[in-house]
Formats: C-alpha cells, structure tokens, sequence
C-alpha cells in the first residue's frame, strides 16, 4: 500500500506547453493557429503528455504577442474563431487530454473596452478600473516597467491630465483589483471558461496584482529590485483566496502561478493546501542562474555551475517536503531553448544533453512542463540582426540602449542567448521549407537545423531519437508513481560533473544518475545502500554500472536505476 493520499490528476499529469503563433499554420498566413493544433492533436497524444497549456489565443492587437487582451472571451482572428477552439477543446477531450489555458489580469490591452472607456473622462464608469495618477499632484511616484523605452511604467495620457501605470508595455495598462468591480469581471472571465470545460489556468505574473494605491515612493528595502517589491502587495494573498472562494473552489481544475518576485519564504503563501489560494506557482530561481543579480535579461559573465543549479532544485523540493506541490520547468516562451541553456547543443552533445534533460524533469518531484519543441530538442536560434527580432522585449530595450547610445553590438550578442525569440521560432515538423509549419514566409525565421535532424518526421521511428527518450521516459514516470511522489535525495552536493539523487516511496526506490559534462565522469555513492540496480532506462548504450557503488558515465549520460 502505497502512503500517498493527497493524489491528484494535475500532480500526476505531464505538461505540454503550445505557443499557437508558432505550433502550426493551418491556412497558409504563416502564423500559427487552433486548427493547426486540432490537426496535431495525434501528435501531441502520441507523446503520453496529459495537460495542454495553451498561450493565449484571446482577441488581442498584439503588442505583446497576445498578453495584452482586449476581449477576454472572443478569440484572436488571426488564431481562429470560437468555433475552432470548440473544436479544439472537444478534440482535446476526446483523446483524454486536458486544457489549461493563459489568464492574463494584471493588465489588460489599452484597445480593452474598459481601458477605452476608462481614459476617456475622469468622471467614467470604468475609471477605477486602472491605476489613475492626476497630473495636479505632480510626477508620480517612480515605477519601473518591463518593456516601456524609458523604463517608465507611468504614461501621460493628456485627455485627462492624469498618468496610468503599466508594469509592462503601454499599450498593457495594469488593472486595478483594488476595485471589487475588477474582481468581479475577473472571476466572470474565469467562470465562462470553466463552463466551457477548460481545465485551469496559468496565471500570468499573478504576484503582481495587488498595489498599494497611495502609490509610495519605493520603500528603501526595494532599491534597485523592483519586482520583489511589485510581487508583495499588500492584499495579494487576500484576492487569491477570494478567487479560490468565488471560482476554483466550484471546479476540478488546476491553477499555477507565474510568481516572479517570489522567493522560498513565501512558497507556501500560495500552495499550502490549508489557505486555498493556488495549486503551484512557477518560481524563477533557475530562470535567475545565469543571469546577472537582479538583472533577468543580462546573461552573467561567468558559467553557472552544477552545484548551483542542483541547490535551487534540493531548496525547491524541501519548500513543498511536507505542504503544496512545485513545478518544474527548463524554459518556455520567455526564456531561451533548454538543451542550449542547461545542456550543449554542439553535434556531439545535443542528443545525449536533451534527452538528460528530459531524464530530469520527469524523474523529480512536482509537476514537469515541457515547452513544444523541446521533446525533439529544438535549440536557440541565434539572431544576428535586430530586424529579424519579433519580441517588444528585445526591440524595446535595443531602442532604449540606442537612445542612450550604449553598446548595440554587446546588447545583440546578449540577445543571442538571452532573448525570448529565441524559444518563439516555429515548430520544426520535418526538413521541408519552412519545417512543415506553414506553406508561407513564417512570422518568425524557423531554426535552419530542422533541415539536420531536428524535426519530428525524422525522429519518428529512429528508437533512439530525443522525441522517442522523451515518449519512453514520459511512459516510465507513469508507471512509477514512486517518481512522482518518492521523497527526494540529494548525493553529493559538490559534485560539479554529475547530478545524482534518489527517489523513495515506502520500498519502491530510485536512483538517477545525470552526467552534465562534455566529458566521461564517475562517481562513486558511498552514502547509499543497495543489493541490485536495475537499469530502467539510459539515453546512451554504454553500461554506466561497473559494480558495487561505482557509476561511470559517457558525457551527458542520464540513467534511471531501481534500487533493491
Ligand atoms: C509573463 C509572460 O509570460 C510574458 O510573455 C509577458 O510578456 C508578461 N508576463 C506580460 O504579460
């Protein structure tokens, strides 16, 4: 008998992440779209992954590739219509899958009805619905933004003679959840999509929606680290409980924060099962590695090191030993390719280092998010000029850098491995032009390797392939519920080669071996205790075991053992 008892399907479930622009064009324009998907669903079956998350696919001008929404329940036109996503959503169900879908409410677009209305007099009905500072009173306090060219996240708007915030782009003015009103509209959104059959939602910096509206200069705590100071307001705990009351409580759905800002003291605010607010959150400690301190676009000068990258997980993983449930992710579509990242995408690395990455997230605790591409290895595509750039985020910046005349040549080698287009290139589907995604130009370059081996039709039946590590191992994580709910173990915290760490359910106990090196490396496991170790599966041939406590790996070997 097994002693898990808090079993649930969104624990046990693998994640699949679609970016719609990029997955598949169904009608020839070059962007992706939801039939596209629905023609792809087979495929998506096909991986063992249960939970869809979609983007988002609501009716949007596009300022930030559809994060600023203008209508909350209608569809993007260039994605589709409603009726393609009904389509979508019974295509999913039948095949036993389930949809999470992308609620986007710190902010909503300036082309939203109420931000349309809102701006238009002082004295307007959807007023309160943002953040008014009037101008009478002077500058307003200072407030960063993410994307706006001069870092402001206050915009003059001369109809009124007042500023609105936006902690992202202008065209995202932030919505005010101080007003019960907002709330409310909030919760009806959820609800309509809950009823439709949606399964959950991720919500999008989720940690920033609560503002203290005397707007104060930032606290001295804060200096220099605005994002920790956005992701403490003072009622968010109070507006995820209510959200929890008023909606989720009513549905079998999972929710999963985006909570940048969000360190391991404050982990279970939002996930102890107790204090009903949310199922899991996505930290961005990994995400912060290699990066510079406080700075989550500027690559850090020095290599990140194994020791490290195992620390944040070890820390992760105790967050939630007891109470909540994590979730794990290697990228997605803000952050660059995993394999390039965490890995080397070198010809002579790129296979064994993608599928030891698949290897990790399916064998650790906590829900496993795969971004689409990533089971068959998709890599940065490495821009060399600004105009081949699509993403506010980099254009802006460049812009910003440019007006102050910094160096543009530093910032474009930064953006080859920082930016977030390099995630956002096309699904690679076979070695034809334009990869199988659409019969057009596409919206953004496809990755010219999908011409050399990365792409799904030549992965399909070579048994050794990274999409078929990635089915295989997917399938075996399945099968053990020990991988999902085992205790984690930490061996050999210094060990800068290989990342070595069991898993134990009652007698069911696992033993996973991760070599992240270029080179051969063994390791000797003096602190455990076994009579057998059954090789459950390895992404390269060669025997790592050589008997008694001694494992020697190929580079960028990952073996999965059961202990006896
Ligand atoms: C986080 C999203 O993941 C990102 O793509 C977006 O630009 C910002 N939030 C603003 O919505």
């Amino acid at each position: 008998m097994h002693r898990v008892t808090n079993r649930k399907w969104w624990k046990e479930g693998v994640v699949y992440q679609i970016y719609p622009r990029s997955f598949q064009d169904s009608t020839g324009n070059g962007i992706g779209d939801l039939r596209g998907i629905v023609e792809r669903l087979d495929y998506i079956k096909s991986l063992g992954i249960d939970i869809i998350w979609l983007n988002p696919v609501y009716a949007s001008p596009n300022d930030d590739n559809g994060y600023d929404i203008a209508d909350y329940r209608g569809i993007m036109p260039e994605f589709g219509t409603m009726e393609d996503f009904d389509l979508l959503l019974a295509g999913i169900r039948e095949r036993g899958l389930k949809l999470v879908m992308d609620l986007v409410v710190n902010h909503s677009s300036d082309e939203h009805n109420w931000f349309l209305e809102s701006r238009k007099s002082r004295n307007s009905a959807y007023r309160d619905y943002y953040h008014w500072w009037p101008a009478e009173k002077g500058t307003p306090p200072k407030r960063w933004s993410y994307f706006d060219v001069e870092g402001d996240a206050w915009n003059y708007d001369e109809r009124t003679d007042a500023y609105y915030l936006h902690s992202f782009s202008e065209k995202q003015p932030d919505l005010k959840w101080e007003n019960p009103k907002v709330r409310k509209e909030v919760y009806d959104i959820m609800k309509f999509w809950f009823d439709k059959g949606v399964d959950g939602f991720r919500m999008d910096v989720i940690s920033f929606i609560s503002k203290d509206t005397d707007y104060p200069e930032l606290p001295s705590e804060y200096e220099g680290d605005f994002v920790s100071f956005y992701s403490n307001g003072p009622k968010l705990h109070e507006y995820l409980h209510e959200m929890h009351t008023e909606v989720l409580d009513r549905y079998d759905v999972m929710t999963v924060g985006e909570a940048p800002g969000i360190g391991l003291d404050k982990a279970l605010d939002f996930v102890d099962e107790d204090r009903k607010e949310l199922n899991m959150f996505f930290h961005f400690d990994l995400m912060a590695l290699d990066r510079e301190e406080k700075e989550v676009f500027l690559m850090r000068k020095d290599k990140w090191k194994l020791s490290e990258f195992k620390k944040i997980h070890s820390d992760w993983d105790a967050a939630f030993a007891q109470k909540g449930w994590g979730s794990m992710f290697l990228n997605n579509h803000d952050f660059p390719r995993s394999v390039s990242r965490w890995g080397d995408d070198s010809e002579a690395n790129w296979h064994h280092s993608a599928t030891m990455l698949q290897t990790f997230l399916l064998t650790m605790r906590g829900t496993p998010y795969f971004y689409y591409g990533e089971e068959i290895g998709m890599t940065n595509i490495e821009f060399d000029r600004i105009s081949e750039y699509r993403d506010i985020n980099t254009l802006n910046r460049y812009q910003t850098l440019k007006r102050e005349g910094g160096d543009l040549e530093a910032f474009l080698l930064n953006e080859k491995d920082a930016s977030r287009d390099n995630a956002r290139t096309p699904m690679q589907w076979d070695g034809s032009k334009n990869a199988g995604f659409s019969k057009q130009r596409p919206w953004l370059r496809v990755n010219g390797n999908h011409t050399n081996g990365i792409n799904v039709a030549s992965q399909e039946n070579d048994p050794n392939s990274v999409l078929n590590h990635f089915r295989k191992m997917v399938h075996i994580r399945k099968q053990h519920l020990g991988l999902i709910y085992g205790s984690y173990r930490l061996l050999q915290q210094n060990n800068e080669d290989i990342y070595a760490y069991t898993r134990t359910l009652d007698r069911e106990r696992y033993l996973v071996i991760l070599g992240f090196t270029d080179k051969k490396s063994t390791i000797v496991l003096g602190e455990i205790e076994f009579d057998r170790a059954d090789l459950l599966i390895s992404n390269d041939g060669h025997r790592a075991h050589t008997g008694g406590n001694v494992f020697e790996l190929m580079p960028y070997q990952a073996c999965v053992y059961v202990l006896r």
